[in-house]
């Protein structure tokens, strides 16, 4: 049914608005309701997502109790600790790790390190249990509910009401956050709606393996890039003139993840969410692990999951700007006083905007070393 305005009306008093062709309708609660709790006694939703040092999610299955052990060693290392209970968890073992997480969550002292967990997908038999169990045992606990393969806002909105029912149940007073994983066709199609379905929202992660298979990409690798997506240089010219096809010819490995990276990056930043770089499978090539999370690092992502503690160095690293770079967005918005107009230094023009992109560094810089002593010093603050 359809209103004088062409608009489909739902209910009395719900409109879906059309976005773009009409293919996608989005439900939207007035923003009046936004920040509503979405179940009486829930905590306020947040009205900005707290930034903390994010620069890897450290994976670890809770099903292991080898790896369980090895949980208070590690917390000190990593800015975020994941209870890992979707892909990698083999379904006999999916119910010791959801309780493996609970003692974790009861038991380990975090310190100031984050604890996330990624629960099984909305249409697996274990979900409602993951998300009904971490909440009401560990909610206090717990500071993000990773979602894998989510499809659209409508995914957010189920999983929203039924933490705010849960967060009311345990009595908790302040919100869990909801990261979803970027990892089918539809799901990037609608990342802007996804990152913009609730205040809940915290972030988004690149899912390269899942979202390879959905697309049917011909990469059996997980996540990074792949030697045969490449631009050719041109063919030199042989004797004759004639292009010389066969000939040595420059070529460039392009990253297959670009594209999806940048438009998660925007999505993100239009809704004040943060992006993340999903898992980077081939654990013993580290550089080529540091290429693909430093492009991801580029293009404006927070932080990376790391699989293993060789990865952990690696986004320690790469998400922590260099020393130097600091350093020099610290002159040049030294240089540039009050932030307007336009200087050079060192022979280069800086201005008003080349002033905002030094801050972001400097302002990630201050945020990590306050957490990091040997980074402290290493920026000189
Ligand atoms: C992560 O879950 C992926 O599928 O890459
Ligand atoms: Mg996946």
């Amino acid at each position: 049914m359809t209103n004088s305005r062409g608009a489909l009306v739902l209910l009395p008093g719900r409109v879906l608005r059309f976005r773009d062709t009409g293919s996608i309708l989005l439900a939207v609660r007035p923003p009046k309701d936004f920040f509503q709790p979405l179940a009486a006694g829930a905590p306020q939703p947040l009205r900005e997502i707290p930034v903390r040092p994010s620069r890897m999610i450290h994976f670890f299955p809770p099903s292991n109790a080898k790896m369980v052990a090895k949980v208070p060693a590690i917390v000190p290392t990593v800015d975020i600790l994941l209870g890992n209970l979707e892909d990698g968890v083999p379904s006999n073992e999916k119910e010791a790790a959801r309780n493996g997480l609970v003692e974790v969550g009861r038991n380990v002292d975090m310190g100031d390190t984050q604890l996330w967990t990624r629960v099984n997908s909305l249409e697996s038999p274990w979900c409602l249990d993951d998300i009904t169990t971490l909440v009401t045992q560990i909610g206090s606990k717990l500071d993000v509910i990773m979602l894998p393969k989510v499809e659209g806002p409508e995914d957010i909105h189920y999983a929203d009401r039924l933490i705010a029912q849960l967060e009311a149940k345990a009595g908790l007073h302040k919100p869990i956050m909801v990261h979803a994983i970027l990892e089918t066709a539809r799901g990037v199609a609608n990342v802007e709606s996804i990152c913009g379905a609730s205040p809940r929202m915290q972030g988004v992660s690149l899912g390269p393996a899942d979202l390879a298979a959905n697309r049917r990409m011909k990469t059996t690798r997980v996540g990074g890039g792949h030697p045969d997506y490449v631009v050719q240089g041109d063919a030199p010219l042989d004797p004759d003139g004639a292009p010389d096809i066969h000939a040595d010819r420059a070529r460039s490995q392009q990253d297959l993840w670009h594209y999806t990276i940048a438009r998660m990056v925007d999505a993100c930043v239009m809704h004040g969410i943060l992006p993340f770089y999903g898992p980077f499978g081939d654990i013993a090539d580290t550089v080529a692990c540091e290429a693909q999370f430093r492009n991801a690092y580029l293009l404006g992502c927070v932080g990376a999951w790391t699989l293993h503690p060789k990865q952990i160095v690696v986004a320690k690293h790469v998400f922590s700007p260099r020393p130097e770079d600091v350093a020099h967005a610290q002159r040049v918005i030294d240089a540039m006083g009050d932030g307007t107009g336009a200087i050079m230094l060192d022979g280069k023009m800086e201005d008003d905007a080349s002033v905002k992109q030094c801050h972001v560094v400097v302002e990630l810089a201050k945020s990590l070393a306050a957490r990091d002593s040997e980074l402290a010093a290493r920026y000189g603050f």
